[in-house]
């Protein structure tokens, strides 16, 4: 079993490859279905923010081994970077039409987030998970 991947995300098609990539490696680490479920919403929301705003980019995840175990995703693009992040992190801000619940959602779906973006560079962030509590 891998223990680590890497989807690129140049097309919407590869937004389903992620989203069930994510969700056979938490089934693999053994998260139940509704922390699998909020794994899969995460990780949709920052892949598809990447082909909304960045165009292309990639996730990559690995398997943290330990005990207990966990899980993280890494989202990396050199797309625009984003602006207002203190805002985007409240929630409810979007440069799009869009409700502006894609990454304070997965912050709160998830243990932990950490974000590095420069604008006119690029944007990374790192989500993990870990089996218990
Ligand atoms: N990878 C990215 N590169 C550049 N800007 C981004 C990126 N991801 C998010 N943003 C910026 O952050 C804002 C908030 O993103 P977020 O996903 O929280 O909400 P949204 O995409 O606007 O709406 P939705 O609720 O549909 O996801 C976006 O409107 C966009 O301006
Ligand atoms: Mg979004």
């Amino acid at each position: 079993l891998e223990k680590k991947g890497e989807v690129l995300i140049e097309m919407e098609l590869d937004l389903i490859t992620a989203r069930k990539t994510a969700r056979d490696v938490s089934a693999q680490v053994g998260f139940g279905l509704t922390d699998i479920t909020r794994i899969v919403t995460a990780v949709s929301e920052l892949a598809r923010n990447i082909y909304q705003y960045a165009k292309t980019g990639a996730m990559h995840w690995r398997i943290l081994e330990g005990d207990p175990q966990g899980i993280e995703f890494i989202f990396e693009d050199h797309g625009p970077g984003i602006s207002n992040l203190e805002q985007v992190l409240e929630g409810g801000h979007s440069t799009s039409k869009g409700l502006g619940l894609g990454i304070s959602g997965a912050k709160r779906l998830m243990d932990d987030i950490q974000i590095n973006t420069t604008l006119g560079n690029g944007t990374k962030i790192t989500i993990s998970k870990w089996l218990r509590g």
